[in-house]
């Protein structure tokens, strides 16, 4: 059996599937059951990652464990998941990290998933930890402003991030937990190319047919419209420094997603087609 944490979000989801897919027995963890919207084969369990009473019977006749924490709770989390683990029959974690956590890149982000790492890197418990670059899906924070004004307004409009199509991470995810070999390795995970915000924006434009005007913001006027979205303080410092480094380390092409698979990574371009109608 394998135990999928964060089971209901954007990656989990697509962990789920494809574990479904290869055949493997799965248990989805979830705070509340009417989000789980999946094969009628996988076993829903509820449980708090909070409230570590709830997290032995979810690990009941668990081999290999998915974790996936929201990024400012990693630290926490993904120490009760070890913590629940072991003395299990677990014999296998593998958590999401970020790519940032390859050189210590200086954000907070980095640093809550660092922690996780360190918690799953000494449990005892063979391990494996998925670094993905940022996702593709990121861009649907940009809905309501393109259909409505044709409008998409964000800091650092320049800066290039090699994104992933999440699908690609429940892809890779899938192969990690179902095949032997990947214990005791970390693996960058990203699309075939690195984007600027800016050409984002110009694709959306093309695919639509349509003018969508790219607005720069100053660091000040996004951390506002953040809070007003009612983000968490601690996480939009976080992301905002992320999104202002521009060393070149987010930039940075990975090959693992065909090495680990078998197939190329999705481009953004195909991610956009997939999902142009949402932005109509
Ligand atoms: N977004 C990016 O660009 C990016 C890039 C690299 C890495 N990452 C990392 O990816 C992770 C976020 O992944 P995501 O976007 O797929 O997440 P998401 O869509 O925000 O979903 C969060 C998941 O966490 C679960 N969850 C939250 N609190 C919980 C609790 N107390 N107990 C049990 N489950 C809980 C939620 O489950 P329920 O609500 O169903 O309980 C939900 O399934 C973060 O660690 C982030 O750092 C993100």
């Amino acid at each position: 059996m394998i135990l999928v944490t964060g089971a209901t979000g954007a990656v989990g989801n697509h962990v789920v599937s494809h574990l479904v897919e290869a055949g493997a027995k799965v248990r989805a963890l979830t705070r509340n059951p009417d989000k789980a919207k999946f094969d009628p084969s996988v076993d829903v369990y509820v449980a708090d990652v909070d409230k570590p009473d709830t997290l032995p019977g979810a690990l009941e006749g668990v081999e290999r464990v998915f974790m996936l924490a929201p990024s400012h709770h990693a630290p926490a989390h993904d120490a009760a998941i070890v913590a629940a683990a072991k003395g299990t029959g677990v014999r296998h974690l593998v958590k999401i990290s970020g790519l940032g956590t390859i050189d210590d890149a200086p954000d907070a982000i980095t640093r809550w998933h660092l922690a996780g790492e360190r918690s799953v890197k000494e449990s005892g418990i063979p391990w494996t930890i998925l670094q993905p670059g940022e996702f593709m899906s990121n861009t649907f924070y940009w809905i309501w402003g393109i259909r409505g004004e044709g409008v998409v307004r964000e800091p650092h409009g320049d800066t290039r991030q090699a994104m992933i199509d999440p699908r690609d991470i429940g892809a890779v995810a899938a192969v990690v937990l179902t095949t032997d070999g990947h214990e005791g390795r970390s693996y960058p995970i990203t699309g075939p190319e690195a984007l600027t915000p800016k050409e984002r924006v110009a694709k959306i434009s093309a695919a639509l047919g349509r003018p969508i005007e790219f607005q720069q913001l100053t660091a000040q006027q996004a951390r506002d419209n953040w809070v007003m979205l009612g983000a968490p303080e601690e996480l939009i410092d976080a992301v905002q420094s992320v999104l202002a480094d521009d060393s070149g380390r987010w930039a940075k092409v990975y090959n693992s997603v065909e090495e680990l698979t078998g197939k190329p990574s999705r481009s953004f371009d195909q991610w956009l087609a997939d999902h142009l109608p949402a932005f109509r």
